[in-house]
């Protein structure tokens, strides 16, 4: 059984981009800036953004940060957005995700500039995936197949089944296995879905992305199989520190026995959505640059 270390993926991701941008400042006089709008003061969102500025920082990447007070109107907030659409020295924008009651969350994603649009959210980003496009691709499910391309797990003519059909997870992460040259079967499952164990145990490749902790047990899985757990749950825990521990959607304990190949949780997909955020940042400054010498 081998354990798919996001962690170790997203070194290398990172090594990597820590050359480009060296390379790129040298070459254009400026960074590869990613703009981060937090409208409130959601903890969760609040320690998310200090990761992402983090990554910035780290990798020689401008950063801009916007944090607004939670009574913000969607009419400033898309003043903000409108404004950094047009403002030449950002080249990627992330509005964090979940705003404030009474904000648009869609028209809000829609106001962004499809080339700054480096969380892949947009309905233009995400036709261009489903089509075959190139453009930005979620960072979540782009992770995974980063993951996947790093220890050479074959997903032609494999069945890959996706337990959750969300935007931001199942849906993107659909799109990408089945496009030619990935060429995997893809079932999606959910939350109606009848009888899901005889699904899942089916599986070749089985990506656990609802958000239930511990949910896929090992009686629904069949030997050999990898498995990518997307999950990241807070469990209570008074032997912890913080009160809590992080867990995935998969029972890892029972279920990692059977499996090929299975990601942790920590240090597994999670791991890898900001370094594939940092990523996608660096394809908008490239995008940006090769516009702008022609
Ligand atoms: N909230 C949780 N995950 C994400 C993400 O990937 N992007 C944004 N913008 N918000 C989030």
């Amino acid at each position: 059984m081998q354990i798919l270390s996001g962690k170790e993926v997203a070194q290398n991701v990172y090594d990597t981009l820590t050359d480009e941008a060296k390379h790129f400042l040298e070459n254009y006089g400026y960074a590869p800036t990613l703009a981060v709008v937090l409208v409130g003061e959601d903890p969760a969102s609040q320690s998310y953004v200090a990761g992402k500025k983090k990554a910035c920082l780290s990798l020689g990447f401008g950063h801009k940060d916007y944090h607004l007070p939670s009574d913000t109107s969607q009419q400033q907030l898309l003043d903000l957005i409108h404004q950094l659409n047009e403002d030449s020295s950002v080249h990627g924008i992330l509005v964090q995700m979940p705003l404030p009651e009474g904000l648009n969350p869609e028209e809000v994603i829609r106001s962004i500039a499809v080339e700054k649009d480096v969380d892949g959210f947009h309905p233009q980003s995400v036709g261009n995936l489903l089509i075959g496009n190139p453009g930005f691709v979620s960072c979540t499910p782009k992770g995974v197949m980063e993951i996947l391309d790093y220890y050479h797990i074959e997903t032609a003519g494999k069945h890959a089944v996706i337990v959750g059909r969300s935007n931001i997870v199942g849906k993107p992460m659909a799109s990408l296995l089945i496009q030619k040259g990935r060429d995997a079967t893809v079932t999606i499952c959910h939350s109606r879905t009848k009888d899901l164990p005889s699904i899942t145990s089916q599986a070749d490749i089985l990506i656990a992305a609802m958000g239930r902790p511990h949910f896929i047990t090992s009686d629904m899985v069949k030997d050999g199989v990898v498995v990518i757990d997307v999950g990241i749950n807070r469990i209570e825990d008074a032997s912890c520190k913080r009160g809590y521990r992080l867990v995935g959607d998969v029972d890892y304990e029972h279920v990692a026995p059977r499996c090929n190949a299975i990601t942790p949780v920590p240090g597994g997909v999670g791991v890898m959505t900001i370094a594939m955020l940092m990523k996608n940042t660096m394809q908008a400054a490239k995008q940006f640059a090769s516009k702008e010498v022609k």
